[in-house]
């Protein structure tokens, strides 16, 4: 392999995780040639290695704005930085993980964990040891060669998860990751995302439904509100990590964000299981 493309590699690895910065972000779409405003005048300063959460009715712009920051969408207005750059593509310095795992059905799960390494300039020997690295990071030994049709949900938002931190991302979006999981599947990938945080060190941005799970994960939970898209309250969660789920404390805050969500008219009823 060529010395140097190894070296810009490794130097990208080795990155300390991202300080994400965006000020005055709106963003409109055109339906029908009528403009409509999905997000306005977002202000929102994440902190290296911070877990945000984010809760919000329903249309209000959240997968949009982790859209935005991920470099899906390249058009906005106002400034969206991550250590000081504009960010108006996608990048390996950012992963995303959705509600639906996204693996290509043909593919194995150690297959479709490498493809998200297909253009790198790393040997074939170590691709496949950097894969087998993350297949024990999410546990999924003894499934390397299964498709994804023959994993539970659970084990196959475990392999989407692998397949975006394998490229050490400095920010990880996740976009209601373990919405369409059974409640004990989520109550164990919620403890499993916790130690991936803690052992990864990067920065996270996690929407969710679940205000307990907003609230337990979380460093701050934003809530944001409809019509047009905006923060509307920001709850910091003063505990340290791991919490106890039935603290009275988490109890309190709980209550703090029901109130603040059914305060707004136009709550999403749960997701079917
Ligand atoms: N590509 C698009 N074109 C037009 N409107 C869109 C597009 N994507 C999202 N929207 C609209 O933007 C609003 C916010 O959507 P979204 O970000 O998915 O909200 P949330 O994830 O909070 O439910 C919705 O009204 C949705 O219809
Ligand atoms: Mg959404």
């Amino acid at each position: 392999m060529n010395a140097s493309l190894k070296q810009q590699w490794l130097d990208h690895t080795a990155q300390t995780p991202g300080s994400l910065e965006i000020r005055g972000l709106s963003k409109h779409y055109s339906i029908e040639g009528k403009p409509l405003t999905v997000l306005q005048d977002i202000n929102l300063s994440v902190k290296p290695g911070e877990f945000v959460s984010i809760v919000g009715a329903s249309g209000c712009g959240k997968s949009s704005l982790l859209r935005l920051i991920v470099g899906l969408e390249a058009e906005y207005s106002g400034d969206i930085l991550l250590d000081g750059e504009r960010i108006d593509a996608t990048s390996l310095e950012r992963g995303i993980v959705f509600q639906d795992h996204r693996l290509f059905p043909w593919k194995t799960v150690e297959q479709n964990i490498a493809v998200a390494l297909k253009n790198h300039p790393l040997a074939k020997k170590e691709k496949a040891r950097l894969v087998a690295e993350h297949i024990q990071l999410v546990n999924l030994q003894g499934f390397e060669n299964a498709y994804p049709h023959q994993l539970s949900g659970g084990m196959a938002q475990r392999a989407a998860i692998a397949r975006a931190l394998i490229n050490k991302p400095k920010i990880l979006l996740l976009d209601e990751p373990f919405g369409a999981l059974d409640a004990l599947t989520r109550v164990h990938l919620q403890r499993e995302l916790q130690r991936l945080w803690v052992q990864q060190r990067s920065t996270m941005i996690m929407v969710t439904h679940d205000v307990e799970e907003a609230l337990y994960l979380g460093d701050r939970v934003i809530v944001m509100d409809a019509r047009p898209g905006r923060i509307k309250h920001e709850i910091q969660v003063d505990l340290p990590h791991p919490r106890e789920r039935h603290s009275p404390r988490l109890q309190a805050l709980k209550d703090e964000l029901l109130t603040e969500l059914v305060g707004s008219d136009h709550i999403e009823a749960p997701q079917p299981f």
